[in-house]
């Protein structure tokens, strides 16, 4: 596989510093004003806590409508439980796929006192037609994420779309979704066919790495351009790097949030208020 012409870095955006849930220290890397522009993602959260009074808090019970979210966890353990009856334990290397649909209220609670919690938190939208399918849920333990290895010795884990000639843990028609982590040993490369229609971008998590000539330092999203005649991206590494490799197919749908709820109109997001409230959200 050769990339003939590779996408560029477009913008470097650092992430924000927040809290959410019960006080579970974050970096909010993908934004509200980014959501148009990388479409169909709607949020990235980084989350990387030695101390665990940063994390400890978890995310007590709360709703969603309207999108999917997306759990991968790099090391650490937490316990998820859903309005639906589901529980799970998601832990190192483990990623929890979640379709809020119509509504689900659940909760996401370190099952750890000390020690690293690290990992994302990713939301990817739905189109219009299926923002009130019901909610669904599914863990995909570390070991049942697919994984293949280049002969350059970099090494992807698929959890989403396609890479490689593996097929990852989830697939989802209307938006294409690909996600990948990306290990690059030093001097490493590798390369990803993109359409170039679909907006991409690349979150370092360890290390450095280089698309096109622009460095992407540690802790860094890399925006990459939508250029029509770029048939992918290729990445370079001068030291052991670890990323996350993310691409989608745009909706060009109205986007709508209030919190938790993520809807096309101002009116739905108003009825998805008032479903939780009357205790209709979910189920
Ligand atoms: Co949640």
């Amino acid at each position: 596989m050769t990339i003939q012409y590779s996408r560029t870095v477009e913008t470097l955006v650092e992430g924000r510093p927040t809290s959410d849930g019960a006080g579970v220290k974050l970096t909010r890397v993908l934004t509200g004003r980014l959501q148009q522009r990388l479409d169909p993602f709607l949020m990235l959260d980084a989350f990387a806590n030695e101390n665990p009074d940063d994390y400890i808090g978890g995310f007590p019970d709360h709703p969603h409508r309207g999108f999917e979210t997306v759990t991968y966890m790099i090391a650490g353990r937490m316990r998820h439980r859903d309005s639906g009856g589901n529980e799970g334990l998601l832990q190192n290397g483990g990623m929890q796929w979640m379709t809020a649909g119509r509504g689900v209220i659940h909760s996401e609670m370190p099952e750890q006192e000390d020690g690293l919690m690290e990992g994302f938190q990713l939301w990817l939208n739905l189109p219009a037609k299926n923002k009130m399918v019901a909610g669904w849920y599914r863990d995909f333990p570390s070991e049942s994420i697919p994984e293949f290895r280049t002969a350059d010795g970099v090494t992807g884990r698929v959890l989403a779309g396609e890479s490689h000639g593996v097929t990852g843990a989830m697939q989802r028609d209307a938006t294409a979704p690909l996600y990948l982590d990306v290990h690059l040993p030093a001097g490493g490369r590798f390369e990803q066919p993109l359409p170039a229609g679909h907006n991409a971008f690349v979150y370092v998590y360890r290390g450095e790495a280089d698309i096109g000539g622009t460095a992407v330092p540690v802790r860094r999203m890399a925006i990459l351009a939508n250029d029509p005649q770029s048939d992918g991206v290729m990445i370079e590494s001068t030291t052991d790097t670890r990323l996350l490799l993310i691409a989608g197919q745009p909706l060009r749908e109205p986007i709508a949030q209030y919190g938790p709820f993520v809807m096309n109109t101002e009116a739905e997001l108003q009825q998805a208020v008032k479903d939780f409230r009357n205790g209709q959200l979910a189920g």
